[in-house]
């Protein structure tokens, strides 16, 4: 079995609130936090994705009082970037000192941590891997139109980290679904540099986020309960069984929608986006970092992973701590 018990979490340290927003476009925090249930968001003054990555990796290490050149894999989930090149991870590995691992990045927007996290899983599986460091970060507010006041009031900038290791018994990973529907991809998209090179002239710059918000709403409070309860099902337990749900933090009223649909209590829903907003891949690590430190997780918990987002991605698990 594979297993997570040590967790990291880093954050900017400038804090925006919804007050300031409403200076800066047409909002208010009444509508925020009515639509959101986000009250503030933490925003980069120099932080990167690979400084945060790197903070939160090194708290998680010294939790477990490991030392870096024990770890054999480092897996970055970034939307993010601030390179194409080296990768994230590559500069983590360099960052922390983990000489011994193999790093590369995942991107899957906000379901990354999860795909990242199941990629790790296979290659513990193979057994030539022991320790997998896994790694949410990303700096939204780079690709944020900070006029467009449908985009840059739900995002923040922040990153988390989980050590992946074997371990005996009953504890560990027990189910993993996921899925994508590029189809649909257009419906949350930021695009890159366009071809431009002697042979195709193109003078157009970069773009930033645009979402049509309705449809990715639509399509998380159905996709989400879907694959929670078969990642459930494939676990072998039931619904009532579970006693965290630990959900991508987009909005409060998608978390409610699913709680609704999976009959369970908003209780087992713990939230931090009323002071962090949607961190994408890093949204779901830094919320178990959040509850592993608040001592809410015990052992023998049966903990749910899920999130959605662009691509389209979903993806759910099933943990026992
Ligand atoms: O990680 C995945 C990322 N994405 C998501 O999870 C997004 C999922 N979708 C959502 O969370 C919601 O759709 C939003 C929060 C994005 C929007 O909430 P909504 O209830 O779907 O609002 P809406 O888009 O239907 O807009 C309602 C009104 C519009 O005005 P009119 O046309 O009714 O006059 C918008 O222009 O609210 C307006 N509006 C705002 N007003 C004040 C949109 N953004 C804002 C704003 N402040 N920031």
């Amino acid at each position: 079995m594979r297993t997570i018990r040590i967790t990291g979490s880093a954050l900017p340290g400038r804090i925006v609130t919804n007050k300031e927003l409403e200076q800066m476009v047409e909002t208010s925090d009444e509508w925020i936090r009515e639509r959101t249930g986000i009250g503030e968001r933490h925003v980069s003054v120099g932080e990167t994705v690979v400084t945060l990555a790197s903070e939160a990796a090194r708290k998680a290490l010294e939790q477990a009082g490991k030392r870096a050149e024990e770890i054999d894999l480092i897996l970055v989930a970034t939307c993010s970037p601030e390179q194409y090149l080296p990768c994230c991870a590559c500069q983590v590995q360099a960052a922390v000192g983990a000489v011994n691992a193999l790093a590369f990045d995942v991107n899957a927007a906000c379901s990354g941590f999860l795909f990242a996290l199941d990629t790790a899983k296979r290659y513990l599986d193979g057994k030539r891997y022991q320790k997998a460091l896994v790694i949410g970060a990303e700096i939204l507010s780079k690709i944020m139109d900070w006029e467009d006041r449908s985009t840059c009031v739900l995002f923040g900038d922040g990153a988390g980290a989980a050590v992946l290791s074997v371990c005996e018994g009953e504890e560990g990973i027990r189910s993993m679904v996921q899925g994508s529907d590029g189809a649909r991809g257009m419906v949350l998209r930021c695009d890159n540099r366009p071809v431009n090179n002697p042979f195709q002239k193109n003078e157009t710059g970069h773009s930033y986020v645009s979402m049509n918000g309705q449809e990715v709403y639509k399509f998380a409070v159905r996709t989400v309960p879907d694959a929670i309860e078969k990642a459930v099902e494939e676990a072998g337990f039931s619904m009532d069984e579970i006693d965290l749900f630990l959900l991508h933090q987009a909005n409060y009223r998608i978390i409610e929608a699913v709680a609704k649909r999976l009959h369970q209590p908003m209780e087992k829903f713990p939230t931090n986006l009323q002071e962090y907003g949607n961190i994408s891949a890093a949204s779901i690590p830094i919320l178990l970092d959040n509850v592993n430190n608040h001592g809410r997780i015990k052992q023998g918990n049966k903990i749910i992973l899920a999130g959605f987002g662009a691509g389209l991605t979903w993806g759910a698990t099933v943990l026992v701590w």
